[in-house]
This record gives C-alpha cells, sequence and structure tokens, in this order.
C-alpha cells in the first residue's frame, strides 16, 4: 500500500511537531489537528503542515478530514501526559488519552483508514524486574497515565484483531532534546522534565533539586535512558514503512540501551552552559522507577531504527540552545496568534 497523506493528532506538541518536520521533508503530506490546549504549541503555524486546530474526540470533524485529505495513515501523538496530575485527577486523563483514541479509532474504522502508529510510553513497563527492558516485559504501569497508554495498546490489538485496523505502538523513553535549527523544541506548561528543568535552573543561577539521592545505582540518582526526539521522529518514518508492508499491529522500544543518572545529566549541563549547579537533594518523586534503560534491538531488527543523534552530550547540547531559543520563539508565536485572532 502506498502511504502518502498523514494525518497527525497531536502534531503541534514535542513529539508530534518533529514528527511532523521529519514525514515533510521525506516527502509526505502532513496534516495536524492539534488542540493547541496544553501549552502553547511552539509550531502551531508550522510551514511544514496544514494546521487543523481542533480536538480529536471531535468524530465529524476527524472523519471530515480523514475523507477530505484522503488520508492514508494517523499518526497518533496527543495525549496528556504529566504522570504526578494523573495521579490527583486521573478523569481527564482517561478522557483525553483513552476516550478519544477511541473516537479516532472508529472514524478511522468508518472511513476505511486502517494505518495507524501511536505514542505509547515505557510508562508502560512501570518498575521493571530486568533491565535492559525488552517488549515482553510485562505491562505493569505505577500510574494512571501509565494505566492509559496500557489501555490503548490493549484497544489497538482489540480492534487489530476484530476489524484489520493495523498499528504500530512506540514505546518512548525519555525523549529529549530539540531541533532549534528549525523552531522546534520542547515546551510543556508545566515544564517537569529534568533536562529543561536543570538547564533553566543554570540559565537564571536557581537551585536545582535532584528527587532521590538513594536509588540502588551507582550514584544513587535515578537512571533513564534519554533519547533524542529527532532519533523519535525518524522511528515514526520508519514505522509508516512498516505499515505500508506489514499486516500485523506491533509494539516497539526506543531507547539508545544506555542509561543516565541524574547526576550525569546534571553534568553534562553543567558542561555545555558552563556553570556549576546549585544543586539541593530532595525525596525521590512519587511513582519514579530506579532505572529504565530499552533494549531497542528489536526496533533495529523490524523497523531497521537506531537512536544516532542521542549521545547525552548532544542532547543536552541541542536542548540547551532551543531553551535560549525560546524566549523568543514564544513571543514571536504570540505576536502570530494575535493577529490571526
Ligand atoms: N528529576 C529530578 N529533578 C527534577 C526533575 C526530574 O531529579 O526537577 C528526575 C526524576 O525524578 C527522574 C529523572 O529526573 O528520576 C527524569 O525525570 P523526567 O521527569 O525528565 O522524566 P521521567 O522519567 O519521569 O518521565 C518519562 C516520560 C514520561 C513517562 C515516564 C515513565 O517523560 O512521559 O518517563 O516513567 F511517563
Amino acid at each position: 500500500m502506498n502511504i502518502n497523506n498523514i494525518l497527525i493528532v497531536g502534531g503541534a506538541g514535542y513529539i508530534g511537531s518533529h514528527v511532523a518536520y521529519l514525514l515533510h521533508t521525506l516527502g509526505y503530506t502532513i496534516t495536524i489537528l492539534d488542540c493547541l490546549r496544553y501549552g502553547q504549541s511552539t509550531t502551531a503555524l508550522s510551514p511544514f503542515a496544514r494546521v487543523v486546530v481542533g480536538d480529536v474526540g471531535n468524530s465529524e470533524l476527524v472523519t471530515k478530514l480523514l475523507t477530505e485529505y484522503k488520508i492514508d495513515a494517523v499518526v497518533h501523538c496527543a495525549a496528556l501526559l504529566e504522570v504526578g496530575e494523573s495521579v490527583r485527577d486521573p478523569g481527564p486523563f482517561y478522557t483525553e488519552n483513552v476516550g478519544k483514541t477511541q473516537v479516532l479509532l472508529d472514524a478511522m474504522r468508518a472511513c476505511g483508514v486502517t494505518k495507524l502508529v501511536y505514542s505509547s510510553s515505557c510508562a508502560v513497563y512501570g518498575t521493571p524486574t530486568q533491565v535492559p527492558i525488552t517488549e515482553s516485559a510485562p505491562f505493569s504501569p505505577l500510574s494512571p497515565y501509565g494505566n492509559t497508554k496500557v489501555a490503548v495498546e490493549y484497544l489497538l490489538h482489540d480492534y487489530a484483531v476484530a476489524y484489520g485496523l493495523t498499528s504500530v505502538s512506540l514505546r518512548y523513553f525519555n525523549a529529549a532534546g530539540a531541533l532549534p535549527e528549525v523552531g522546534l523544541g520542547e515546551y510543556h506548561e508545566p515544564e517537569t522534565h529534568l533536562i529543561p528543568l536543570v538547564l533553566r535552573a543554570l540559565q537564571h543561577d536557581k537551585p536545582f533539586t535532584i528527587f532521590g539521592g538513594d536509588y540502588d545505582t551507582p550514584d544513587g540518582t535515578a537512571v533513564r535512558d534519554y533519547v533524542h526526539v529527532h532519533d523519535i521522529a525518524d522511528a515514526h518514518a520508519k514505522a509508516l514503512v512498516h505499515l505500508a508492508t506489514e499486516k500485523v499491529s506491533d509494539a516497539f522500544n526506543l531507547g539508545t540501551g544506555q542509561g543516565a543518572s541524574v547526576k550525569e545529566v546534571v553534568a553534562a549541563a553543567e558542561l555545555v552552559v558552563g556553570k556549576k549547579a546549585n544543586l539541593l537533594l530532595a525525596n525521590r518523586r512519587a511513582g519514579d522507577p530506579p532505572r529504565l534503560v530499552a533494549d531497542p534491538s528489536r526496533a533495529h531488527r523490524l523497523l531497521n531504527w537506531q537512536a544516532r543523534h542521542s549521545s547525552l552530550a548532544y542532547v543536552v547540547q541541542s536542548a540547551w540552545r532551543w531553551e535560549q531559543a525560546l524566549q523568543a520563539r514564544l513571543e514571536y508565536l504570540d505576536t502570530q496568534y494575535a493577529a490571526r485572532r
């Protein structure tokens, strides 16, 4: 099957925008559907996609886009993602992440669109019993956020069996880094992720808090597998190629296979910024596993995917260049939004 017209749901967000950019450069025709509600989008006025502002829970709108733009495949990146918030208030997470995904899938079925790439997460594994983590590790999420990712993976499985809707679930480990040279990067409101927070602390000479110094890891801080968002985008491109030929749904871990501790990330940030961090130590953050590192060999074998831009130094350096450009980018977008209102 020839795949050319792609609908990216959540295509104005952090990962979706990098996916949109890469797929555009590869020659796909991109339509973005994004509600622009969760944090100000940095790519809402994307020059490389048709951007429709709307809700994926709006079945009529989704149906219209699928038919009008002759969509061949959907990339679904839209979700609420803050783990702590999902514990405090899980309702919206089920509505946004599960309920609206089902609306999307039903609209796809009705329109005969049978290919989907889904943004899943290493959160499906919870605290793994074995590291590096393979895709056959059991689902054991620790938060409602993780539960919603598992719920959708089950939904996709059942829709594949019953309705022939084929999907690739990409289980991201820690997406990080940016493509500042094309105006893309991370912007969450509120920001909870390690790399932007430590960079901002250094930039503004503020203290930075490490959550947990007593993990069973070499330096006592938690270990994660940081993978550059451009590599993650590349996996979506490869998943589309896979979907064009494969009739079976599948799931893949996206990581480097190498872990970095919080202290190692702080050290990399200090080097890039050229300042020493003022570190505070706090208790572990609830629900944080000690060590999450992917075994990415399956994605390598079956998708021909590998993390190629994900050295910690490059990830942190690209994030730093983005942080420095971010304020100007947000101001520019404010004026563009105002002009459109
Ligand atoms: N951390 C700090 N201080 C901070 C922020 C984070 O020490 O100010 C630590 C965290 O405790 C954690 C590590 O840095 O040990 C990484 O934290 P992030 O918030 O950057 O990322 P997470 O590993 O918590 O989250 C990632 C994804 C989520 C996904 C989760 C699964 O971003 O979407 O993995 O566990 F759900």
